[in-house]
C-alpha cells in the first residue's frame, strides 16, 4: 500500500516536472516569435518609413532654396515642416531601436555593446569600463539579443537609480557559459524588498536568462553599490548556424 502511494507520488512529480518543462518550451517559443515579429517591424520602420521621411525632408530643403526670400509666410511654413520631419525621423528611430537594436545586426554584438557603453557614459557622465573576452564564436540571435538587452537595462538602471560615479561591464565566456557582470559603486538597494508592480526591468532580465536556461543573481547592499551577474549556458543551439 505504502509502496503504491510512493509510486503514485513519484509519477505525479514526474508529470509535474514534464509539464513545467513543456511550459518553459512554450514560453520560450512565444518569446522568440515576439522577438522575430519586433525585428521585422523595426526593420520595416527603419528601411521604409525612414527612407521616405528623409527623402521628404530633402525635398522641403530643395523647395526652400528655390522660393522667393521675401515670402516670409511660406518660408516659415517650410521651416516648420522641416523641423517636424526632423523630429518624426528621430522618434521613428527611437521606436525602431526600442523594438529591436538594429545596431546588433549592423555591427555585431561586441561593437554594439561598445556603442551602448560609450553613449551611457556620454549621457550620464558616469565612467564605465567594458571588458569583453570575445572567443569570436558567432552566437545565435536569441543570445545576442539577450546579452544586449541585459546590458542595456542594467546601464539604464544605473543611470536611473544608482547615483554612481563608476560602472563596469564584463562579458566573458567561462566553462561553456556566457557570464555578464554589471556593477556600480552607487547607493545600492535592498534586494528582497517588494518592488512596485510597474518595475519590469529586473523581472525582464530574469525572464530572458531563464528562457535560455540561465539565471540572474543580484548582489546589492545599501550604500555599497550593486552587482548583477547573469549566466547563460551555451547550449548547442547557442552557436549561430
Ligand atoms: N543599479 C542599481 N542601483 C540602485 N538601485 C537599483 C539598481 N538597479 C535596480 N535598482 C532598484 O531596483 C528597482 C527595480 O528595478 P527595475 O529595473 O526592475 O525597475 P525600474 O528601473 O524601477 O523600472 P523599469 O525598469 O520597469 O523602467 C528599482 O526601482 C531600483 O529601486
Ligand atoms: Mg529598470
Amino acid at each position: 500500500m505504502i509502496l503504491r502511494d510512493v509510486t503514485e507520488r513519484v509519477a505525479a512529480e514526474q508529470a509535474l516536472l514534464r509539464s513545467k518543462e513543456e511550459l518553459k518550451v512554450l514560453a520560450s517559443s512565444a518569446h522568440q516569435a515576439r522577438e522575430q515579429e519586433q525585428h521585422r517591424i523595426a526593420r520595416e520602420l527603419h528601411d521604409e518609413l525612414g527612407q521616405a521621411l528623409t527623402a521628404l525632408r530633402m525635398m522641403v530643403v530643395w523647395v526652400r532654396e528655390r522660393i522667393d526670400d521675401n515670402d516670409a509666410d511660406l518660408i516659415g511654413k517650410l521651416e516648420r515642416m522641416s523641423e517636424l520631419l526632423r523630429e518624426t525621423i528621430a522618434s521613428m528611430r527611437r521606436i525602431s531601436s526600442e523594438l529591436r537594436p538594429l545596431i546588433l545586426d549592423d555591427l555585431g554584438l561586441v561593437p554594439a555593446i561598445e556603442t551602448l557603453v560609450e553613449r551611457f557614459s556620454d549621457r550620464t557622465g558616469i565612467a564605465c569600463e567594458l571588458m569583453v573576452n570575445d572567443t569570436g564564436q558567432p552566437l545565435a540571435d536569441a543570445y545576442k539579443t539577450a546579452v544586449f538587452r541585459i546590458v542595456q537595462e542594467s546601464l539604464t538602471n544605473i543611470a536611473k537609480h544608482a547615483q554612481a560615479t563608476q560602472a563596469e561591464v564584463i562579458i566573458a565566456e567561462v566553462d561553456g557559459e556566457i557570464v555578464i557582470t554589471v556593477s556600480d559603486n552607487g547607493v545600492g538597494f535592498a534586494v528582497g524588498d517588494s518592488r512596485p508592480q510597474s518595475s519590469r526591468g529586473l523581472l525582464g532580465m530574469r525572464e530572458r536568462a531563464y528562457l535560455l536556461g540561465g539565471r540572474l543573481d543580484i548582489l546589492s547592499e545599501l550604500g555599497k553599490g550593486t552587482m548583477l551577474e547573469i549566466r547563460l549556458p551555451l547550449a548547442s543551439e547557442a552557436v549561430a548556424s
